[in-house]
């Protein structure tokens, strides 16, 4: 059943419509419908999509997500329209509410990556079809259904583990904190001071983490945050969208590098992600990101084996 998350989702519609605005939008359980689904969808993909078309959109820059979407879709049987915002009359100034409106009665489902999540909020208060977040300044949930297939797949589990989290507290830092507070996977975040994670998303994750058998620590100190971590995972200090405070950025992340030194204070057997695309000498090195412990290849393939799910789950199939 979708989960109850009266912050960052659709509030109107929700009952009715299987938006995926927030990785909240799923109970723990739900979530673990998706990915046995996406663990089944890896071995074998028939066209239940038939005659359904996703509309993608685009505000900002995309490789992975534009591709394994259109990709899923493809092998669902279904058709795919994609375009950038600033094609569409969106770039010059048609409302997100009258574009939800039009765009509905034209496709079945829409996957939107914007600048602002208040916009995909609009769009699924004004929608009759499901509104799924293909990245926004707040979550990335599609990515994170992505992590936990691969985590799942290393560890033959999730409930029990402990993931590391160095960096930036953004959108994949908050999706994290809620799909692994949700499915009882222990997480440390370690963020310089100004870069922590949105609060209420902070809070949310605690509710939901129902310690001790899950714990949600935020802390500074990066060697603090791998002691015991089954998982480190970062991302880019610059997200898209900050580049403004690139140099700014770029200082105040500086000890926050996952590097053979950090991932050494980790346990032995631990695995390093990272939702790419990587900057390699800031957040993570090469040796890293090249080393035996980097998944970040499977991570990247998963996007096509989940999305397929959450399609199907969006269009009531699942
Ligand atoms: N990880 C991810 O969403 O990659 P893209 O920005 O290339 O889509
Ligand atoms: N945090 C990054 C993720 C890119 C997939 C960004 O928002 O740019």
């Amino acid at each position: 059943m979708p989960f109850i998350n009266i912050i960052f989702r659709a509030e109107k519609s929700s009952c009715i419509m299987a938006h995926f605005l927030s990785i909240s939008d799923l109970s723990g359980e739900y979530l673990l419908k998706v990915l046995d689904k996406s663990k089944d969808l890896k071995k074998k993909t028939t066209p239940d999509l038939k005659n359904k078309t996703l509309l993608l959109i685009f505000e900002k820059p995309s490789t992975r997500t534009r591709i394994s979407f259109t990709q899923a879709m493809y092998q669902l049987g279904g058709n795919v329209i994609a375009l950038n915002a600033g094609e569409t009359q969106l770039g010059r100034g048609e409302t997100v509410a009258d574009t939800a409106r039009a765009i509905s009665r034209y496709v079945d489902v829409v996957a939107a990556r914007v600048y602002s999540h208040q916009s995909l909020v609009e769009m699924s208060q004004h929608s009759s079809i499901p509104v799924i977040n293909a990245l926004s300044d707040m979550e990335h949930p599609c990515q994170i259904m992505a992590d936990l297939l691969t985590i799942k797949e290393k560890f033959k589990r999730l409930e029990g583990l402990k993931l590391a989290y160095i960096g930036d507290g953004n959108n994949v830092c908050n999706s994290l904190l809620l799909g692994c507070s949700a499915l009882r996977i222990s997480i440390s975040v370690a963020s310089p001071k100004g870069y922590e994670p949105d609060n209420r998303i902070l809070q949310l994750a605690r509710n939901i983490s129902r310690p001790p058998y899950a714990v949600v620590d935020l802390m500074q100190d990066p060697s603090q945050a791998v002691k015991d971590a089954d998982i480190v995972y970062t991302d880019t200090w610059v997200s898209m969208g900050d580049e403004k405070e690139k140099e700014k950025r770029l200082k105040a992340f500086r000890p926050y590098q996952v590097n053979d030194k950090l991932l050494s204070l980790a346990k032995p057997g631990c695995i390093f992600m990272h939702d790419l695309p990587a900057y390699r000498g800031n957040e993570v090195t090469d040796s890293v990101m090249d080393g035996p412990r980097s998944v970040v290849w499977d991570q990247a393939e998963n996007r096509l084996h989940t999305e397929k799910a959450i399609l199907l789950y969006a269009l009531g199939k699942l």
